[in-house]
Formats: C-alpha cells, structure tokens, sequence
C-alpha cells in the first residue's frame, strides 16, 4: 500500500539513494545534479566510461557504473552496487535512450531492434529487477521512466522510436497497477523536445523551428526543468501518483 506520510511541504528527497540510467548525460545528468542538491544519494548508470568521474564530481559518496542497461549482468550489478554503497535503493530513473530516425517503409531490422531494444526492453528490464529487488526487501520507491510525446502522437520518421515510448507508457501502467500493494509507484515523464545532447542533434536547424511554433509554450525545454518535474514525482508530494504519464510538452499534443 503507498502510504500517506503527511502533506509534504518541501519535496524532500534528502538521504534516499537514486540509481539513473543514462544519468551521464543529458535529462539523466541533469537529474543527478538536481538530486544531488536535495541530498539524493547516486549511482549513475550509463554506457559512458567517465559516468564515475561524473558522479564524483557532484559530490557525496556518489558512484558511476560504466556499462550497457541491455545487458541483465549489468542491470543487477548496478542494484548490488547501490546496496554496497549506500545500503540499498529506493528511486529509480530509467532515461538511458536514443533517438534515430527513418522512414517507415525502409528502416532496418537492425535499426528497429536496436531502438526497441534500448529504449523500451532495457528500460522494463531494469524496473523489473529494480522492483524485485524492492518487493524482496520490503521497501517502498519509487519509478520514473523517461517516455516522450512521441508516445502519445505521431510523428514522421520516428515510427521504432514512438513505439518504443508508447510502450513504455503502457509498461508504466501495468508496473503501478502490479506493484501498488507494494508502496512502489511507476510513472512516466513525456517531454517535448528537451535541449541535450540528442535533443540538439535531432531538433537544431529549420525543421525544429518550424516544430516550435506548433508548441503553444512556443519553445523547447530545457533539461533541469525535466529534471524537477522527475523530482517531484519522487517525492512524497506526488504520494497519490502512480501509473500517470506526466506530459512536459508546452501544450503541444493538447490539440
Ligand atoms: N532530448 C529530448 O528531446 C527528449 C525528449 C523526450 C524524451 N526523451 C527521452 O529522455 C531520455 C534521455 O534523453 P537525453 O536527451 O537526455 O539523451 P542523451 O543522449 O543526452 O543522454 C542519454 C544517455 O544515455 C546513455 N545511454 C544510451 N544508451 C545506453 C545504454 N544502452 N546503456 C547505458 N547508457 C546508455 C548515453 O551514454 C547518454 O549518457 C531518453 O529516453 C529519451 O528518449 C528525450
């Protein structure tokens, strides 16, 4: 059962450790930043070999796992990682993903695969091992996976990338519905373009301006902004939430 603590009046994370996919970069890097400025304990989990020197650099005990969230072995090296460390785990932010786009009538088995694989099979996995780990030790905690507008509409030339982010939405749904019992909560966050790494690379240049005006906020967002919204629903303020797929989009897909 997810408990009612009291309202919560200051968002606080302060002593919870948090394990972040992709938290090397990005969505996932700004995350860390801003849990670590509420106390959150880290272990960053992400395919770039410098993801310890980063989580260092922010402070605390802070640890990086180098390593691919495809892999099962790594997926529960991380979870055994935060236990070592900080003596267990209680959030987890699965934003490991990437984006790569074709047309439907010619993207490759491989190209499918690879997204479907990374982005929804990798993220599931990595819930399902985190959520065992908690259903085992009787711990509450709490889950956001990173979807995408592109989860909820259509748009050209990401046909394997919007599948992958409908899916997670709907593999959201059913964790909350399954792990409610367990004071687990599963929710999923859908941005609009945020400007990182691979939001510049897909978005820069007319194409997105042209995306931009359709946008009644009439602009992108910015990382640290997702990266609150994450925090919130982490907290114990967003104690009712559970299954919900927060929409960060300026509007766009309310038409
Ligand atoms: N940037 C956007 O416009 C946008 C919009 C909506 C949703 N999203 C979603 O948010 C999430 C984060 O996006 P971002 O823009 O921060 O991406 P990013 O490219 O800036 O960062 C992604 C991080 O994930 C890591 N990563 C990728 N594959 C991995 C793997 N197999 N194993 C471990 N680590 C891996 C990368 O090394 C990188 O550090 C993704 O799931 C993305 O689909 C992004």
């Amino acid at each position: 059962m997810i408990s009612y603590h009291g309202a919560d009046t200051d968002f606080s994370l302060k002593g919870k450790t948090a394990i972040i996919t992709g938290g090397a970069a990005g969505i996932g890097k700004a995350t860390a930043e801003f849990f670590a400025k509420k106390g959150v304990n880290l272990v960053l989990a992400d395919l770039n070999p410098q993801v310890d020197a980063i989580a260092k650099k922010l402070g605390g005990k802070n640890i990086g796992v180098p390593g691919n969230v495809c892999e099962g072995p790594y997926r529960k090296s991380v979870i055994d990682a935060a236990v070592k460390t900080f003596g267990g785990a209680d959030i987890l932010v699965n934003s490991a993903g990437i984006v790569a786009l074709e047309k439907a009538e010619s993207i490759s088995e491989d190209f499918w695969d690879r997204t479907i694989s990374i982005n929804l099979t990798a993220g599931f996995r990595m819930a399902q091992v985190f959520g065992a780990y908690l259903i085992e030790n009787k711990r509450p905690g709490s889950i956001v996976n990173m979807a995408s507008q592109a989860g909820v509409i259509a748009l050209d030339r990401h046909v394997a990338y919007c599948a992958s982010k409908g899916g997670i939405i709907s593999m959201t749904k059913v964790l909350a519905l399954e792990w409610g019992k367990y004071g687990i909560r599963v929710n999923a966050v859908s941005p609009t373009v945020v400007l990182t790494e691979l939001g510049h690379q897909a978005w820069d240049g007319p194409v997105g301006d042209a995306f931009k005006k359709e946008i009644p906020a009439e602009r992108f967002a910015e990382p640290d902004e997702i990266a609150g919204i994450i925090a919130f629903l982490c907290s114990d303020a967003a104690a009712m939430i559970t299954g919900h797929n927060l929409l960060a989009d300026g509007g766009y897909t309310i038409k």
